[in-house]
């Protein structure tokens, strides 16, 4: 049976892409227009928010500020930004960025200084508010300075959509946010940016990518675009994955991994998230140092299982590319787990919940971040069986 037969065409659905993405090698160099653009809208400071190296190493950094200083445009640099950033992390960007008089953030790197960027972004707007106010929603985002996202990786889709993610180390917390006002207003998806990620990274950031449409596909919310998005994503990291890791700098392998994330970034806009990513950021958000990517190659066999049943006929076309032979029957439920672990074998990841330094004493905890951690619950609500503590439970078990 194919899925459009599930699709409930009663349902009203939002189609949503809300940002210019420049897409391509030499995209970077759109820059020139960006900076015109913004300086056309009377701004004349910006905050950069980046990580540690990676600006300056793939080369972005150069045509950032030469386009900046062609159009007199100031800038400051926050290059502080880390894997997973904290909310105090963005607090100190936007009392820099106030004191500089920015206008606008642009942010260069991948998910964490996008995340971060849109985070600083909204926070210009709202004087009397932190960020540890944004991420624990005690106020509604209705505006943001305009932002510009320079993706140096292939995973997060956040240079296309409304989304962001900031952790609360105090609470251990990794809430998400979404919203209208924080669509990049650019963005630049360049490959030849890319071919420096090293091989786990590569890893990673892609599985980031195939977790995304996995989720926005099979939601409650889901429709048609998501789907079909979701599709196309996943037939374009089972062929270049394996590509971009054996030649790091095959340009092909990159544009169309970059393609796949940002599709996915919008996929997910569009039909939103439910159990891989819920569970993952209870993760991180108790070890900043785990791999976002990493996390969720994890926990994905066990969500696969769990949520096969209900919407197979989806995961059987979805997955098509990297676990065949699928027909959609709710009894196959383990055998699309297994084909999905072969899979990420395939490509290099094998490690299980135990090899990423968590012991089965932690799913309690695991568990109850999971519930109480704001902005997840919209995630939880939105998988396609019924939500109980139990499910979620036995994904974190199924996956040591
Ligand atoms: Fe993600």
């Amino acid at each position: 049976m194919s899925w459009r037969q599930g699709i409930n065409v009663n349902n009203v659905s939002t189609i949503i892409c809300g940002s210019h993405v420049f897409l391509g090698v030499g995209a970077i160099q759109k820059m020139e227009f960006i900076a015109e653009q913004l300086k056309s809208r009377g701004i004349d400071s910006v905050i950069v928010m980046t990580g540690k190296g990676a600006y300056a190493k793939t080369g972005a950094w150069d045509y950032v500020t030469k386009a900046l200083d062609q159009q007199k445009i100031r800038y400051t640099l926050y290059n502080k930004v880390q894997p997973n950033p904290e909310t105090h992390q963005v607090d100190e960007a936007v009392k820099i960025a106030r004191d500089a008089g920015a206008k606008a953030v642009i942010s260069i790197g991948g998910g964490s200084p996008i995340d971060a960027g849109k985070s600083v972004a909204i926070l210009l707007e709202y004087p009397d508010k932190t960020c540890q106010d944004l991420y624990e929603l005690k106020f509604p985002a209705e505006k943001a300075v305009p932002l510009v996202a320079i993706n140096l990786t292939h995973g997060t889709g956040s240079e296309a959509n409304r989304f962001a993610v900031v952790t609360i180390p105090e609470k251990g917390y990794k809430p998400a946010i979404a919203y209208d006002c924080i669509y990049p207003l650019y963005s630049i998806d360049d490959p030849a940016l890319m071919i420096g990620l090293p091989a786990n990274q590569t890893r990673y950031v892609s599985v980031d990518a195939v977790n995304h449409v996995v989720e926005a596909a099979t939601t409650v919310l889901n429709n048609p675009f998501a789907i079909t998005l979701g599709k196309e994503v996943v037939q374009l990291v089972a062929e270049y994955l394996p590509v971009a890791i054996r030649e790091p700098k095959n340009l092909t392998a990159r544009y169309f991994l970059a393609y796949a994330a940002m599709i996915a970034g919008t996929s997910f806009d569009n039909g939103l998230l439910h159990f891989t990513h819920a569970l993952e950021h209870p993760l991180s958000g108790m070890k900043p140092e785990l791999t976002h990517g990493l996390g969720l190659a994890v926990l994905l066999p066990a969500v696969i299982r769990a949520i096969y049943p209900a919407c197979g006929a989806i995961l059987a076309d979805l997955l098509s590319a990297v676990a065949p032979g699928l027909t959609g029957d709710a009894a196959e439920a383990e055998k699309a787990a297994e084909g999905v672990r072969a899979w990420l074998k395939s490509v290099g990841i094998t490690e299980k919940l135990g090899d990423v330094g968590f012991k089965e004493s932690d799913v309690p905890q695991l568990v109850q971040l999971a519930f109480e951690t704001p902005g997840l619950a919209g995630l939880l609500n939105s998988a396609p069986v019924e939500l109980s503590k139990e499910i979620v439970e036995q994904i974190y078990r199924e996956s040591f």
